[in-house]
């Protein structure tokens, strides 16, 4: 068997999905399986170069996990010839200077979203990447998720017959910090320090949609700041000026309408922190993050609105669950594995930068959208 060691900044490392999602769930776990197989049998082996502001958290990261290497000092790291790939889960104010000092380096570029916090950045990170010839990613993890794996399993199955819409809630309650601690940063409900839900879930949204059941071509957004002072990391109070809720109307090509609310003002009374329900002629679904039912037409019952009576059935126990069929792997992985062997053999990997600049405009427009209290159409955009 022969190794191909792969060299990658891990920037950001002491963050929430930097630490969690990116380095034990998807880089450690696969050193741990024995790295990435190409079909030559070649096992690409990360060889991980932790990057971050603060030393002690570093030191501390890399000797928990037996790793070695780590530096503060990001030039440095990125002046490495054994480096080629450098990956972003900073905060997103501080992404796109780094990433344009990563491409001057001549590195392949994987990074979290959003790419940029505005859409010609995020376009001119792209065009800029092109020109160096790096290879580039962004992550788009629901996709990988077992619920919308099953959703698609149904859609190029043909079990809707014509989707007609699409409704999605997504959220739960964030605390205020005050009484109990919030459990996402605070710089999230900051809009001078690149917070929003707008800006953190529409180029999920984005992908979601198009990647499910089509382009989106235009969109209708209400956003709110809900809770307008929080308490941060430090007990201080202070003001969010994000928004921390988004009632979005997203119009797709093929006539299919969604409609999705985030927000982090909501408790939870569903089965899971995201679901999508997908109406179509022939049939509907409920999916999550892991589960998905459906309902066919031929078992659909015929409620009849009377509210002088009391509900006569129980609807929810009208659905059938999806079976799993497959091993599901975390999702995160499984994307860094696909970009990985496409820095390494050449596999297509269509989630590049353009990608996420299109995941970019759509959460631009939708603010765009929300100021200016009207539906606003989405151009086509292009290298
Ligand atoms: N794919 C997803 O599902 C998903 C979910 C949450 C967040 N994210 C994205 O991941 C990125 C990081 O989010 P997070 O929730 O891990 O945030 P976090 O606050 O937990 O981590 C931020 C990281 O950035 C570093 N950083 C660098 N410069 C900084 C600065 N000037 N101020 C503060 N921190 C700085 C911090 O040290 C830390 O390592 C964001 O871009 C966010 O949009 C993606």
């Amino acid at each position: 068997m022969t190794r191909r060691p792969i060299g990658i900044i891990v920037n950001g490392v002491t963050g929430r999905m930097g630490y969690r999602q990116h380095l034990v769930r998807s880089l450690l776990a696969i050193r741990e399986q024995g790295g990435v197989a190409l079909p030559d049998g070649t096992r690409i082996w990360p060889e991980l170069v932790l990057v971050g502001r603060n030393e002690d958290k570093l030191r501390e990261i890399a000797q928990r996990h037996g790793l070695t290497d780590w530096t503060t000092d990001l030039s440095a790291a990125l002046a490495r010839e054994d480096v080629e790939i450098y990956f972003d889960a900073q905060v997103t104010q501080q992404r796109e200077k780094a990433i344009r000092q990563a491409i001057e380096a001549g590195k392949h570029i994987y990074t979290e979203k959003p790419l940029a916090e505005e859409t010609e950045a995020a376009l001119d990170l792209a065009r800029v990447a092109d020109a160096a010839g790096v290879r580039t990613g962004v992550v788009q993890d629901k996709l990988f998720l077992p619920g919308l794996r099953k959703l698609k399993r149904l859609i190029d199955g043909g079990f809707f017959g014509r989707i007609l819409s699409v409704r999605g809630e997504f959220g739960y309650w964030v605390f205020e910090g005050d009484w109990q601690p919030a459990q996402r940063p605070s710089w999230n409900y900051r809009s001078e320090d690149g917070g929003g839900i707008v800006v953190d879930m529409f180029p999920h949204w984005h992908y979601v949609l198009e990647e499910l059941f089509g382009p989106v071509q235009a969109v209708s957004t209400v956003i709110a700041t809900h809770v307008p002072e929080r308490v941060d990391e430090a007990g201080r109070a202070y003001p969010a000026t994000a928004d921390d809720a988004a009632y979005g109307i997203f119009e797709l090509a093929g006539g299919v309408i969604a409609q999705l609310n985030s927000s982090w003002c909501v408790r939870v009374n569903r089965d899971e922190l995201v679901e999508f329900q997908v109406d179509g002629t022939e049939g509907s679904a409920v999916a999550g993050l892991r589960n998905c039912k459906i309902q066919h037409r031929a078992v659909t019952p015929k409620p009849v609105w009377n509210p002088d009576l009391p509900v006569t059935e129980n609807f929810r126990a009208q659905w059938t669950d999806v079976p799993d069929n497959e091993e599901f792997d975390n999702g995160f992985k499984v994307q860094w594995e696909a970009y990985l062997r496409h820095v390494v053999a050449g596999e297509p990997f269509r989630w590049d930068f353009l990608a996420g600049a299109r995941g970019v405009q759509l959460a631009e427009l939708g603010l765009l959208s929300a100021r200016e209290g009207r539906r606003v159409e989405i151009p086509e955009l292009s290298r």
